[in-house]
């Protein structure tokens, strides 16, 4: 035995490549089968005299298991797949489950909301959430010293300019779009995100989402929009729903109305969800401004028309009873998790 032999095996193991299970079993027998070369090393070290046991003995154990580690590694670097003897796994074992998403409450909330309104004939219209005063407000029949324009509740973008940039504070603005765009009849609704500058709490948030609608033709009267939203109400919490609407004020709609849902939980026998009421506030509506017609070229004595809003966080917190708006906004994934099994397919 000399060192050149130990060398020559050494250069052989570091030279080694393998590409399949198959090969690295024979790379394994070639060097630490029975009649493989260390093997063999081992055997001559058996017969040589004590003074060469005493310099080979330690570097050929460190051959062995330089051998050995080799092999180890070698076949922990083949995929699965390239086995020669078929996947290594066992295909009889249950599988890992995947952790599947799942929609955002809001999403499914303003999904489930558009589904009904496109069953009673209303298309769907988006717009710039980046929008300029007169679509969100003048063209509405804001007033101009109207509170709403104040820097209290609007994020301006730009100002000092007659028309400033500024995010949208409903989607109403999208129906301005529309009527300038489209002609009547005018069947839509917008659903979109909004934006106030509103101090963050339980009940308000500065970001939050609306589906408002429109609907403007000959002949359109209150009694269409009270129909309207009856009809949705049902749809939406259950046949039994019943409405109310009281007398309200928006500067674009003549006569306006807040519209309550009587509680789908203690079905009007007054619960701490209600507040003992037995109805829920859903929405705003009223029969559109003549003003707001002109303004978008639209002849008021010819057509008339009905607008709705609504927040898409209120219809979710009704639905989940999770009465927190926060939660809507904080992507925590254990809130998100819960909606899995909710109403989408
Ligand atoms: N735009 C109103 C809001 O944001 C809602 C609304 C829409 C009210 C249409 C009446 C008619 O609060």
């Amino acid at each position: 035995m000399t060192r050149e032999d130990i060398e020559r095996v050494l250069e052989e193991l570091s030279a080694l490549k393998c590409k399949t299970r198959k090969e690295v079993e024979e790379a394994r027998v070639r060097f630490l089968g029975k009649k493989g070369e260390v093997t063999a090393l081992f055997e001559e070290f058996r017969t040589i005299d004590k003074e060469l046991k005493k310099e080979f003995g330690k570097t050929l154990n460190e051959l062995k298991q330089k051998a050995q580690a080799t092999i180890d590694s070698l076949r922990d670097s083949i995929s699965d797949d390239a086995g020669a003897e078929g996947p290594a796994v066992d295909l009889s074992m249950p599988g890992e489950s995947l952790d599947l998403g799942s929609r955002h409450p809001v999403s499914i909330v303003r999904e489930e909301i558009v589904q009904i309104f496109r069953k009673f004939g209303f298309d769907v219209a988006e717009g710039p959430e980046i929008e300029d005063d007169y679509h969100v407000f003048e063209a509405l029949n804001f007033p101009p010293n109207h509170p709403a324009r104040d820097m209290q509740d609007t994020f301006f973008v730009s100002s000092g300019h007659p028309n400033p940039l500024l995010l949208r504070t409903h989607t109403s603005s999208v129906q301005v779009r529309t009527m300038e765009k489209e002609d009547v009849p005018i069947r839509v609704i917008c659903p979109g995100r909004v934006f106030r500058n509103e101090a963050i709490s339980a009940r308000a948030h500065c970001i939050f989402h609306q589906v408002e609608g429109l609907y403007i033709d000959k002949n359109v009267s209150f009694a269409d929009l009270k129909q309207i939203i009856l009809l949705f109400a049902r749809e939406m919490f259950g046949p039994q729903t019943q409405i109310r609407m009281r007398p309200s004020y928006f500067p674009f709609t003549e006569p306006s109305a807040e519209v309550d849902v009587s509680c789908n939980i203690c079905h009007g026998k007054g619960c701490n969800v209600c507040k003992g009421t037995g109805w829920l506030e859903i929405l705003g509506c009223g029969m559109v401004d003549p003003n707001v017609l002109k303004a978008s070229g639209i002849d008021p004595d010819k057509y008339s028309g009905y607008a709705f809003g609504m927040g898409l966080e209120r219809i979710a917190m009704l639905k989940w009873r999770v009465n927190d708006l926060r939660h809507y906004f904080e992507n925590d994934m254990k809130f998100l998790s819960e909606f899995k099994t909710s109403t989408e397919v």
